[in-house]
Protein backbone atom coordinates (compact mmCIF):
# COMPACT_ATOMS: atom_id res chain seq x y z
CA UNK A 1 0.00 0.00 0.00
CA UNK A 2 1.66 3.49 -0.94
CA UNK A 3 2.25 6.01 2.12
CA UNK A 4 -0.46 8.67 2.16
CA UNK A 5 0.93 11.81 0.74
CA UNK A 6 2.46 14.69 3.23
CA UNK A 7 4.69 17.62 3.06
CA UNK A 8 7.80 14.86 2.81
CA UNK A 9 5.86 13.67 -0.97
CA UNK A 10 8.17 13.99 -3.38
CA UNK A 11 7.09 15.96 -6.48
CA UNK A 12 6.52 12.62 -8.56
CA UNK A 13 4.50 11.45 -6.13
CA UNK A 14 2.40 14.64 -5.60
CA UNK A 15 1.99 14.31 -9.71
CA UNK A 16 0.85 11.23 -9.74
CA UNK A 17 -1.99 12.30 -7.40
CA UNK A 18 -3.64 13.84 -10.55
CA UNK A 19 -3.08 10.68 -12.83
CA UNK A 20 -6.44 9.75 -14.31
CA UNK A 21 -8.08 12.29 -12.92
CA UNK A 22 -9.92 15.38 -13.92
CA UNK A 23 -9.13 18.91 -13.31
CA UNK A 24 -10.73 22.41 -14.15
CA UNK A 25 -8.65 25.75 -14.32
CA UNK A 26 -9.68 28.80 -14.96
CA UNK A 27 -7.91 31.50 -16.77
CA UNK A 28 -5.95 28.44 -18.03
CA UNK A 29 -4.28 30.21 -20.67
CA UNK A 30 -2.14 32.45 -18.90
CA UNK A 31 1.24 33.03 -17.55
CA UNK A 32 0.43 30.67 -14.68
CA UNK A 33 -2.33 28.48 -16.02
CA UNK A 34 -0.64 27.32 -18.98
CA UNK A 35 2.21 26.54 -17.12
CA UNK A 36 -0.42 24.60 -15.26
CA UNK A 37 -1.52 23.30 -17.86
CA UNK A 38 1.68 21.78 -18.92
CA UNK A 39 2.45 20.00 -15.57
CA UNK A 40 -0.76 19.13 -15.10
CA UNK A 41 -0.70 16.92 -19.01
CA UNK A 42 3.03 15.59 -17.88
CA UNK A 43 1.86 14.53 -14.50
CA UNK A 44 -1.19 12.26 -16.52
CA UNK A 45 -4.31 14.02 -15.78
CA UNK A 46 -6.78 12.79 -18.11
CA UNK A 47 -8.79 15.75 -18.52
CA UNK A 48 -8.22 19.43 -18.26
CA UNK A 49 -11.08 21.53 -18.87
CA UNK A 50 -10.11 25.61 -19.23
CA UNK A 51 -12.31 28.53 -19.19
CA UNK A 52 -10.22 31.28 -20.16
CA UNK A 53 -11.96 34.83 -22.15
CA UNK A 54 -8.70 35.40 -23.35
CA UNK A 55 -9.02 38.88 -22.02
CA UNK A 56 -5.37 38.98 -21.21
CA UNK A 57 -3.75 35.85 -22.68
CA UNK A 58 -3.34 34.21 -26.57
CA UNK A 59 -4.55 30.52 -27.16
CA UNK A 60 -1.03 29.74 -28.61
CA UNK A 61 -0.23 29.60 -24.71
CA UNK A 62 -2.40 26.81 -23.92
CA UNK A 63 -0.46 23.11 -24.68
CA UNK A 64 -2.46 21.52 -27.68
CA UNK A 65 -3.93 18.12 -26.01
CA UNK A 66 -6.93 16.03 -26.82
CA UNK A 67 -6.92 16.01 -23.16
CA UNK A 68 -7.59 19.46 -22.78
CA UNK A 69 -11.05 20.90 -23.67
CA UNK A 70 -11.06 24.36 -24.10
CA UNK A 71 -13.87 26.61 -22.76
CA UNK A 72 -13.59 30.06 -24.04
CA UNK A 73 -15.57 32.84 -22.40
CA UNK A 74 -16.30 34.63 -19.08
CA UNK A 75 -16.24 32.78 -15.89
CA UNK A 76 -19.14 35.36 -15.18
CA UNK A 77 -21.41 33.03 -17.45
CA UNK A 78 -23.47 30.78 -16.00
CA UNK A 79 -23.93 28.57 -18.61
CA UNK A 80 -20.31 28.60 -19.61
CA UNK A 81 -19.80 27.17 -16.23
CA UNK A 82 -22.38 24.81 -15.98
CA UNK A 83 -20.64 23.23 -19.24
CA UNK A 84 -17.19 23.35 -17.60
CA UNK A 85 -18.35 21.78 -14.32
CA UNK A 86 -20.11 19.00 -16.13
CA UNK A 87 -17.06 17.55 -16.41
CA UNK A 88 -17.13 16.79 -12.91
CA UNK A 89 -13.66 18.18 -11.96
CA UNK A 90 -12.18 16.42 -8.74
CA UNK A 91 -9.91 19.82 -8.09
CA UNK A 92 -10.59 23.36 -9.48
CA UNK A 93 -7.79 26.34 -9.42
CA UNK A 94 -9.07 29.25 -10.07
CA UNK A 95 -6.59 31.17 -11.98
CA UNK A 96 -9.03 33.63 -14.10
CA UNK A 97 -8.66 37.34 -12.40
CA UNK A 98 -9.04 40.84 -13.85
CA UNK A 99 -5.11 41.49 -14.16
CA UNK A 100 -3.76 43.73 -11.95
CA UNK A 101 -3.53 46.97 -10.02
CA UNK A 102 -2.86 49.87 -13.07
CA UNK A 103 -5.72 48.02 -14.96
CA UNK A 104 -8.12 47.74 -11.72
CA UNK A 105 -7.21 51.38 -10.89
CA UNK A 106 -8.55 52.22 -14.76
CA UNK A 107 -11.29 49.99 -14.78
CA UNK A 108 -12.80 49.30 -11.51
CA UNK A 109 -15.83 47.90 -12.26
CA UNK A 110 -14.73 45.09 -14.17
CA UNK A 111 -12.51 44.42 -11.67
CA UNK A 112 -15.27 43.65 -9.20
CA UNK A 113 -17.05 41.68 -11.65
CA UNK A 114 -14.27 39.20 -12.55
CA UNK A 115 -12.62 39.08 -9.30
CA UNK A 116 -15.81 39.24 -7.18
CA UNK A 117 -18.48 37.97 -8.44
CA UNK A 118 -16.97 35.36 -10.82
CA UNK A 119 -15.29 34.05 -7.95
CA UNK A 120 -18.37 33.94 -5.84
CA UNK A 121 -19.79 31.79 -9.17
CA UNK A 122 -16.91 29.88 -9.58
CA UNK A 123 -17.15 28.70 -5.82
CA UNK A 124 -20.71 28.06 -5.84
CA UNK A 125 -20.48 25.84 -9.04
CA UNK A 126 -17.85 24.08 -6.67
CA UNK A 127 -20.07 23.30 -3.90
CA UNK A 128 -22.88 22.82 -6.07
CA UNK A 129 -20.93 19.91 -8.07
CA UNK A 130 -19.22 18.62 -4.51
CA UNK A 131 -15.35 19.45 -6.03
CA UNK A 132 -12.49 17.39 -4.28
CA UNK A 133 -10.36 20.48 -3.75
CA UNK A 134 -10.27 24.42 -5.10
CA UNK A 135 -7.12 25.87 -4.80
CA UNK A 136 -7.82 29.99 -4.67
CA UNK A 137 -4.89 31.72 -6.43
CA UNK A 138 -4.71 34.63 -4.13
CA UNK A 139 -2.18 37.45 -3.94
CA UNK A 140 0.53 38.43 -1.26
CA UNK A 141 1.45 41.78 -3.00
CA UNK A 142 -2.35 42.55 -2.46
CA UNK A 143 -3.57 40.97 1.15
CA UNK A 144 -0.63 42.70 3.24
CA UNK A 145 -0.71 46.03 2.09
CA UNK A 146 2.20 48.21 2.39
CA UNK A 147 2.99 48.17 5.81
CA UNK A 148 3.35 44.89 6.99
CA UNK A 149 6.58 43.92 8.73
CA UNK A 150 8.92 42.04 7.02
CA UNK A 151 8.63 39.05 6.14
CA UNK A 152 5.59 38.78 5.39
CA UNK A 153 3.41 36.17 7.19
CA UNK A 154 0.05 34.92 6.65
CA UNK A 155 -1.42 36.17 10.26
CA UNK A 156 -1.16 39.55 9.06
CA UNK A 157 -3.87 40.65 6.46
CA UNK A 158 -4.08 44.51 5.92
CA UNK A 159 -7.40 47.07 5.77
CA UNK A 160 -5.89 49.79 4.17
CA UNK A 161 -5.12 48.39 0.39
CA UNK A 162 -4.62 50.76 -2.71
CA UNK A 163 -5.81 49.26 -5.26
CA UNK A 164 -9.08 48.02 -6.20
CA UNK A 165 -7.11 44.87 -7.79
CA UNK A 166 -6.12 44.08 -4.18
CA UNK A 167 -9.09 44.60 -2.49
CA UNK A 168 -10.80 42.16 -4.95
CA UNK A 169 -7.99 40.01 -4.27
CA UNK A 170 -8.42 39.75 -0.62
CA UNK A 171 -12.23 39.72 -1.70
CA UNK A 172 -11.54 36.17 -3.18
CA UNK A 173 -9.99 35.27 0.10
CA UNK A 174 -12.94 36.27 2.26
CA UNK A 175 -15.38 34.50 -0.32
CA UNK A 176 -12.99 31.42 0.01
CA UNK A 177 -13.57 31.11 3.70
CA UNK A 178 -17.26 31.90 4.05
CA UNK A 179 -17.31 28.79 1.66
CA UNK A 180 -15.27 27.17 3.97
CA UNK A 181 -16.42 27.66 6.84
CA UNK A 182 -20.39 27.50 6.01
CA UNK A 183 -20.11 24.69 3.77
CA UNK A 184 -16.94 22.73 4.55
CA UNK A 185 -15.64 23.22 0.84
CA UNK A 186 -12.32 22.53 0.37
CA UNK A 187 -10.51 25.68 -0.35
CA UNK A 188 -6.90 26.51 -0.19
CA UNK A 189 -5.77 30.07 -0.86
CA UNK A 190 -2.45 30.56 -2.29
CA UNK A 191 -0.89 33.65 -1.94
CA UNK A 192 1.21 34.02 -4.97
CA UNK A 193 4.25 36.86 -5.15
CA UNK A 194 5.36 38.62 -8.42
CA UNK A 195 5.50 35.54 -9.99
CA UNK A 196 7.60 35.61 -13.73
CA UNK A 197 8.38 33.03 -16.10
CA UNK A 198 7.49 31.82 -19.56
CA UNK A 199 3.86 31.85 -21.09
CA UNK A 200 3.86 35.84 -19.61
CA UNK A 201 2.92 37.63 -22.50
CA UNK A 202 4.20 41.47 -21.94
CA UNK A 203 1.06 44.60 -22.06
CA UNK A 204 0.71 47.34 -20.64
CA UNK A 205 -1.31 45.76 -17.43
CA UNK A 206 1.73 43.00 -17.14
CA UNK A 207 4.31 42.25 -14.63
CA UNK A 208 7.85 44.05 -14.72
CA UNK A 209 9.65 41.03 -16.00
CA UNK A 210 8.09 40.26 -19.62
CA UNK A 211 7.91 43.89 -20.12
CA UNK A 212 11.75 44.57 -19.30
CA UNK A 213 12.77 41.84 -21.90
CA UNK A 214 10.40 43.40 -24.34
CA UNK A 215 11.55 47.10 -23.87
CA UNK A 216 15.63 45.33 -23.65
CA UNK A 217 14.39 43.22 -26.81
CA UNK A 218 13.76 46.48 -28.86
CA UNK A 219 17.00 48.31 -27.31
CA UNK A 220 14.95 50.85 -25.20
CA UNK A 221 16.09 52.17 -21.64
CA UNK A 222 14.03 50.31 -19.05
CA UNK A 223 11.79 52.57 -16.88
CA UNK A 224 12.19 52.30 -13.51
CA UNK A 225 8.89 53.61 -11.37
CA UNK A 226 10.76 54.96 -7.96
CA UNK A 227 14.11 54.91 -6.38
CA UNK A 228 14.94 51.07 -8.10
CA UNK A 229 15.64 50.07 -4.78
CA UNK A 230 12.04 48.67 -4.05
CA UNK A 231 12.41 45.01 -3.56
CA UNK A 232 9.99 42.35 -4.91
CA UNK A 233 9.54 38.43 -4.26
CA UNK A 234 10.28 37.63 -7.51
CA UNK A 235 8.97 33.74 -8.12
CA UNK A 236 9.86 31.35 -11.21
CA UNK A 237 6.71 29.93 -12.38
CA UNK A 238 7.77 26.43 -12.27
CA UNK A 239 7.62 26.67 -8.45
CA UNK A 240 4.43 28.32 -8.45
CA UNK A 241 3.23 25.30 -10.22
CA UNK A 242 4.77 22.94 -7.68
CA UNK A 243 3.00 24.46 -4.83
CA UNK A 244 -0.32 25.05 -6.33
CA UNK A 245 0.15 21.18 -7.25
CA UNK A 246 0.65 20.51 -3.76
CA UNK A 247 -2.05 22.80 -2.53
CA UNK A 248 -4.33 20.54 -4.42
CA UNK A 249 -3.46 17.18 -2.87
CA UNK A 250 -2.30 17.76 0.68
CA UNK A 251 -5.17 17.20 3.50
CA UNK A 252 -2.72 19.72 5.72
CA UNK A 253 -3.22 22.41 3.05
CA UNK A 254 -6.90 22.80 4.06
CA UNK A 255 -8.45 25.99 5.09
CA UNK A 256 -5.60 27.29 5.17
CA UNK A 257 -3.74 31.09 3.51
CA UNK A 258 -0.31 30.10 2.20
CA UNK A 259 2.42 32.08 0.70
CA UNK A 260 3.75 30.81 -2.27
CA UNK A 261 7.61 32.53 -3.07
CA UNK A 262 11.24 32.84 -3.04
CA UNK A 263 11.83 34.44 -0.08
CA UNK A 264 14.50 36.21 -1.67
CA UNK A 265 14.08 40.01 -2.39
CA UNK A 266 15.47 41.34 -5.21
CA UNK A 267 16.08 45.37 -5.98
CA UNK A 268 13.83 46.06 -9.07
CA UNK A 269 17.11 48.47 -10.59
CA UNK A 270 19.16 45.24 -9.92
CA UNK A 271 16.59 43.47 -12.09
CA UNK A 272 16.53 45.89 -14.62
CA UNK A 273 20.48 46.20 -14.67
CA UNK A 274 20.66 41.97 -15.05
CA UNK A 275 18.11 42.12 -18.05
CA UNK A 276 20.21 44.86 -19.48
CA UNK A 277 23.14 42.51 -19.36
CA UNK A 278 21.62 39.14 -20.21
CA UNK A 279 20.25 41.00 -23.29
CA UNK A 280 22.68 43.25 -24.38
CA UNK A 281 21.19 46.69 -24.03
CA UNK A 282 23.15 49.18 -24.31
CA UNK A 283 20.33 52.06 -23.35
CA UNK A 284 20.16 51.27 -20.14
CA UNK A 285 17.18 52.80 -17.42
CA UNK A 286 15.48 55.67 -17.35
CA UNK A 287 13.56 57.31 -14.09
CA UNK A 288 9.90 57.55 -14.59
CA UNK A 289 6.95 59.26 -12.18
CA UNK A 290 5.86 56.20 -9.73
CA UNK A 291 2.65 55.28 -10.18
CA UNK A 292 0.09 57.08 -6.96
CA UNK A 293 -0.55 53.10 -5.52
CA UNK A 294 2.19 51.80 -5.68
CA UNK A 295 3.72 52.46 -2.20
CA UNK A 296 5.65 48.90 -1.48
CA UNK A 297 8.44 49.48 -0.94
CA UNK A 298 9.53 45.96 0.18
CA UNK A 299 8.23 42.51 -0.76
CA UNK A 300 9.92 39.48 1.26
CA UNK A 301 7.30 36.93 1.57
CA UNK A 302 8.04 34.08 4.63
CA UNK A 303 7.84 30.72 3.05
CA UNK A 304 7.86 28.71 6.66
CA UNK A 305 4.48 27.64 6.55
CA UNK A 306 4.51 26.46 3.26
CA UNK A 307 7.63 24.36 3.97
CA UNK A 308 6.02 23.13 6.91
CA UNK A 309 2.27 22.69 5.21
CA UNK A 310 3.24 21.47 1.59
CA UNK A 311 7.06 20.82 1.69
CA UNK A 312 7.25 23.64 -0.52
CA UNK A 313 10.18 24.67 -1.92
CA UNK A 314 11.35 26.86 -4.65
CA UNK A 315 14.38 25.31 -6.78
CA UNK A 316 14.76 27.94 -9.76
CA UNK A 317 17.31 31.15 -8.68
CA UNK A 318 16.56 34.37 -10.10
CA UNK A 319 19.60 33.99 -12.78
CA UNK A 320 18.11 30.76 -13.88
CA UNK A 321 14.44 31.82 -13.44
CA UNK A 322 15.19 35.05 -16.24
CA UNK A 323 17.34 32.79 -18.58
CA UNK A 324 14.31 30.41 -18.48
CA UNK A 325 12.32 33.49 -19.30
CA UNK A 326 14.65 34.73 -22.40
CA UNK A 327 15.01 31.25 -23.73
CA UNK A 328 10.60 31.53 -24.06
CA UNK A 329 11.09 34.82 -25.37
CA UNK A 330 13.50 34.18 -28.33
CA UNK A 331 11.46 30.88 -29.08
CA UNK A 332 8.22 32.71 -29.52
CA UNK A 333 9.54 35.82 -30.94
CA UNK A 334 6.91 35.91 -33.74
CA UNK A 335 4.17 35.13 -31.53
CA UNK A 336 4.90 37.49 -28.64
CA UNK A 337 5.40 40.58 -31.40
CA UNK A 338 1.61 39.88 -32.62
CA UNK A 339 0.50 39.51 -29.27
CA UNK A 340 2.04 42.08 -27.13
CA UNK A 341 -0.50 44.48 -25.75
CA UNK A 342 0.36 47.98 -24.67
N1 LIG B 1 1.46 36.87 -11.86
C1 LIG B 1 1.61 37.27 -10.60
O1 LIG B 1 2.60 37.88 -10.24
C2 LIG B 1 0.54 36.96 -9.58
C3 LIG B 1 0.79 37.30 -8.24
C4 LIG B 1 -0.19 37.05 -7.31
C5 LIG B 1 -1.38 36.48 -7.68
N2 LIG B 1 -1.60 36.17 -8.98
C6 LIG B 1 -2.90 35.59 -9.33
O2 LIG B 1 -2.69 34.38 -10.04
C7 LIG B 1 -3.71 34.22 -11.04
C8 LIG B 1 -3.08 33.97 -12.39
O3 LIG B 1 -2.20 35.04 -12.69
P1 LIG B 1 -1.40 35.12 -14.06
O4 LIG B 1 -0.13 35.82 -13.78
O5 LIG B 1 -1.38 33.81 -14.73
O6 LIG B 1 -2.32 36.15 -14.82
P2 LIG B 1 -2.88 36.08 -16.29
O7 LIG B 1 -3.52 37.39 -16.56
O8 LIG B 1 -1.79 35.62 -17.21
O9 LIG B 1 -3.97 34.94 -16.18
C9 LIG B 1 -5.31 35.19 -15.87
C10 LIG B 1 -6.14 34.60 -16.98
O10 LIG B 1 -7.51 34.84 -16.71
C11 LIG B 1 -8.16 35.16 -17.93
N3 LIG B 1 -9.36 35.89 -17.59
C12 LIG B 1 -9.46 37.19 -17.20
N4 LIG B 1 -10.74 37.49 -16.98
C13 LIG B 1 -11.45 36.36 -17.20
C14 LIG B 1 -12.84 36.03 -17.14
N5 LIG B 1 -13.77 36.95 -16.80
N6 LIG B 1 -13.22 34.77 -17.42
C15 LIG B 1 -12.31 33.83 -17.80
N7 LIG B 1 -10.99 34.10 -17.89
C16 LIG B 1 -10.57 35.34 -17.59
C17 LIG B 1 -7.13 35.93 -18.72
O11 LIG B 1 -7.39 35.91 -20.12
C18 LIG B 1 -5.84 35.21 -18.35
O12 LIG B 1 -5.58 34.16 -19.25
C19 LIG B 1 -4.57 35.47 -10.96
O13 LIG B 1 -5.69 35.17 -10.17
C20 LIG B 1 -3.69 36.48 -10.25
O14 LIG B 1 -4.46 37.42 -9.53
C21 LIG B 1 -0.67 36.39 -9.94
Amino acid sequence: MSEPLGPQSTDTQIGEAYRNRVALITGGAGCIGSNLCHALLEGGISQLVVIDDLSAAERWNLPPSDRVAFLEGSILDRSLLTRAFAFRPDFVFHLAAFFANQNSVEHPEADLQVNGLGTLRVLEQARATGVGRVVYASSGCSVYGSQAPLPLHEEFVSLHLNTPYQITKLLGELYSNFFHNSYSLPVVRARLFNVYGPGEIPGRYRNVIPNFIYWAQQGQPLPITGTGKETRDFTYVGDIVSGLLRCGVLPSAVGEAINLASGVETKVIDLAQQVNALIGNPAGIRHAERRRWDTHSRRRAAIDKARMLLGYQPRTDFASGLRHTLAWFQNHRKEIAASARF
